[in-house]
């Protein structure tokens, strides 16, 4: 049954040739440049994706803008029910979509588990959600110098060719958030997801094409960011941009785009902050959980840690301890394996690996872990890092959690002030009403009291701020970012 239910993404070859969905058919570009999507796990490749051409996006953006108007005007329960639809087939295809994302992005099993089935839970809320959304009616007396003549009646109507382009690490959720506002406001939408993770898309993509995406108001395009990236983002063509990935391609993309909305999520770097009064075990679970999910290859992950010396004696050992009980390293589709498996490709782990050990020589500590196997990096943990090290200043995506040493918690504050990212922080303590005040001070789109920072619960705002991103995400207010006001007036003098 799945098997069939996906026939038409790929051909008959070994490994299979992935074709691009032009809205209406699957199809291999008329380029003859392919690209391996290769897995973390054994380098096996799984496929290829196709290249498409800037004259193929062309025409699928002009016939996403024709079908656009038709979709919007369907009813907001149609367009929720084909997403309900959506939802259920990702339920049914569950155990072939996770064994997919596990191959070819080399996510943990019981991990990539929970990414299919939160993203057909998000799916489902965005369909029902859709149905509270509605406009106002402003009366114009309200300004000095105007009597009831005017009644701007505002509607919320969608922005018309959204742009979504989705990051390897949540390949199947951060597509989902991004395509489910977008169709269910009436928008259509040009899809490109990442290579690694451009299988599991087009799967998603062909769930909600056989869910009833009518033709043309969804496109799913493939090839790498250096062939078609900058082309889609500076494309006229395009309304709206809704972005994950690095802060540096997320600000280049900026540049590019143009004047039409942004909705960008780009890197973390989040610091948890350790008071003299938390609680240690409770802290220390966090932190082990914070930064090791996905072996920390996720924008919310923590990547490092500020207390002062006596609290960061307690805390630390119990952050090793527990990751040692917790944490385990090896192959991501055995159930033995906890949370790090693989990074990405071998130079992402290369990275990290240079960045521990230019920590290391200058006067970090390395408590546990600190070794690369090829792609893997043993979960990491190091003491007396300092702000300015490149593994504290930019953020690694790897399994690696730093220790600072602070004076006090101002200075904390301002090391995590005048950090160039500014996504989330997590703030350990017994006082609620101290942990509130600190986190008042500081710079960052969203902080946790006493929980490891994290996106969800999926309707909660989830922004960043600085180098971390524009504009709000989470269900309700990713419907408002994907859709604008329309204020139309009634003049009708009494
Ligand atoms: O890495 C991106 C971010 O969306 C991760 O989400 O749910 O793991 O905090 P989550």
């Amino acid at each position: 049954m799945t098997a069939n239910f996906f026939d038409d993404l790929h051909d008959d070859n070994t490994p299979p040739t992935y074709r691009w969905f032009d809205g209406a058919k699957w199809k291999t570009s008329v380029n003859s440049h392919f690209i391996p999507v290769v897995s973390p796990i054994d380098h096996a490749t799984l496929g290829r994706i196709t290249v498409v051409t800037h004259g193929e996006i062309d025409t699928a953006i002009a016939n996403a803008h024709l079908a656009q108007a038709a979709w919007a005007d369907k009813t907001v329960m149609e367009r929720g029910k084909v997403l309900h639809l959506a939802a259920d087939w990702i339920r049914e295809h569950e155990s072939y979509l996770t064994t997919l994302l596990v191959s070819e992005i080399g996510k943990p099993t019981d991990e990539a588990k929970d990414e299919i089935l939160r993203s057909a839970d998000m799916i489902d809320y965005f369909a029902h959600e859709a149905l509270h959304m509605k406009g106002e009616q402003l009366p114009s007396d309200a300004f000095p110098g105007y009597d009831k003549s005017k009644i701007s009646i505002i509607e919320r109507v969608p922005l018309g060719v959204v742009l979504a382009i989705a990051p390897f690490n949540y390949p199947v959720n951060l597509s989902v958030s991004k395509l489910a506002p977008a169709l269910v406001t009436g928008n259509a939408v040009i899809y490109k997801p990442p290579t690694n993770g451009a299988i599991s898309g087009l799967h998603l993509t062909q769930i909600f094409r056989k869910a009833g995406v009518p033709d043309h108001v969804l496109v799913a395009v493939t090839g790498s960011g250096e062939d078609i990236g900058d082309y889609l983002v500076a494309h006229p063509g395009i309304d709206m941009i809704t972005f994950t990935g690095s802060s540096q391609i997320g600000k280049h993309a900026a540049g590019i785009a143009g004047m039409i909305p942004l909705l960008f999520e780009c890197g973390g770097n989040n610091p948890a902050l350790v008071l003299n009064d938390c609680n240690t075990e409770e802290t220390a679970l966090e932190i082990v959980k914070g930064a090791y999910s996905f072996a920390g290859q996720r924008c919310t992950a923590i990547k490092y840690v500020l207390g002062l010396s006596p609290d960061i004696e307690r805390i630390l050992p119990r952050v090793v301890e527990l990751t040692k009980q917790k944490i385990k390293m090896g192959d991501p589709r055995s159930p033995e394996t906890k949370s790090v498996g693989p990074l990405i490709t071998e130079s992402a782990a290369k990275e990290v690996e240079a960045r521990i050990l230019a920590a290391e020589r200058a006067g970090a500590k390395i408590m546990l872990g600190g070794v690369r196997r090829g792609n893997y990096i043993e979960p990491t943990i190091l003491d007396y890092a300092k702000p300015d090290m490149e593994i504290v200043r930019i953020e690694t995506f790897g399994p690696v959690v730093s220790f600072i040493r602070v004076k006090n918690m101002e200075e904390a504050v301002e090391i995590v002030n005048r950090s160039t990212y500014g996504l989330q922080a997590a703030i350990y303590t017994a006082d609620e009403g101290t942990g509130i005040r600190l986190a008042q001070k500081l710079h960052v789109g969203t902080v946790w009291i006493n929980s490891k920072p994290q996106r969800g619960p999926d309707h909660f705002p989830f922004l960043g701020i600085k180098g971390s991103g524009v504009g709000v995400q989470g269900i309700g207010y990713s419907l408002e970012a994907m859709t604008r006001l329309k204020p139309i007036v009634l003049n009708k003098p009494q």
